[in-house]
């Protein structure tokens, strides 16, 4: 299947590591020119070089996506672009953290990035939630409740942008790589890893890969008729219907 990315341009927030870097290098090898930022440059210039040989063109710039100010400025320095892709979380259980970065960042963001989008003829945004986001979730409950609290944002978006741009969630599991939040558990407290694989019945944690593909074509034009959906890559580890 021909994604038909080739000459789009996509803008990932939190690009330089993890599932966001994954994301990149899929686009970027789909024939996407990818635009993403991250704070630390020195992480940035590692993704950078590793991406340097791909079909996509990928440029990066060190902005915290909680000075929403900086962030605008920025999008506003990129020209035209096709797909947006907010994917930072601050990953903390503290409410502060969770309202300003994973809530009030994400929609500052998203809210700057929609003027561009509606001057393209193939517009997604591609929000990454978490499968946390429709599960109790005792000891990270701001987490939780940020990523739903986003989810129905995006939902609203896609009512209220369509037919323009197509808004949807990518909700992922449990995923493992190398310095991530789950290889720390599996490093530091390995009883622990043992019961997160056990709720997962692929037994198994998934890739970033895993997440950056179905990214890629939620976001795609192959996607055309995808909108208001929210894709839960979860390995089948939620138990409930997902409306
Ligand atoms: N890992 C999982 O198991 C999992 C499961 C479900 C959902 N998710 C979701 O997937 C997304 C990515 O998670 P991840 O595990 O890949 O995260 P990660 O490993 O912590 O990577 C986060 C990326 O975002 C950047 N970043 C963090 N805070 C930022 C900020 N304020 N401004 C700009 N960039 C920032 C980081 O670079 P700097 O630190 O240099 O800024 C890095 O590039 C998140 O939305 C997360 O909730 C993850």
């Amino acid at each position: 299947m021909n994604l038909q990315l080739t000459g789009m341009h996509a803008i990932v927030t939190g690009g330089s590591f993890g599932i966001g870097a994954v994301i990149v290098r899929t686009l970027a090898a789909e024939g996407c020119r990818v635009s993403f930022c991250a704070r630390r440059q020195s992480q940035i210039d590692k993704t950078l070089s590793a991406v340097a040989d791909l079909p996509g063109t990928v440029q990066a710039k060190a902005i915290d996506v909680t000075d929403s100010a900086v962030f605008a400025k920025w999008l506003g320095t990129l020209g035209p672009f096709d797909i947006f892709v907010p994917n930072v979380s601050a990953l903390s259980t503290d409410w502060k953290e969770s309202i300003r970065t994973d809530i009030q960042a994400t929609v500052d963001a998203t809210e700057a990035a929609i003027p561009v989008l509606l001057e393209s003829s193939r517009a997604a945004i591609t929000y990454i939630g978490s499968k946390a986001g429709s599960l109790a979730a005792p000891k990270s409950a701001s987490y939780g409740a940020g990523k739903a609290a986003v989810a129905h944002y995006m939902k609203s978006l896609a009512v209220r942008l369509l037919p323009t741009i197509r808004v949807n969630t990518v909700s992922p599991g449990d995923t493992l790589f190398a310095g991530g939040l789950w290889d720390k558990v599996r490093l530091n407290d390995p009883e622990h890893f043992k019961e997160v694989v056990q709720r997962n019945p692929l037994k198994r944690l998934a890739t970033p890969d895993e997440i950056a593909r179905v990214v890629a074509f939620v976001s795609s034009p192959a996607a055309s008729f995808v909108a208001g959906a929210n894709w839960y890559v979860d390995g089948g580890s939620t138990n409930h219907v997902q409306f």
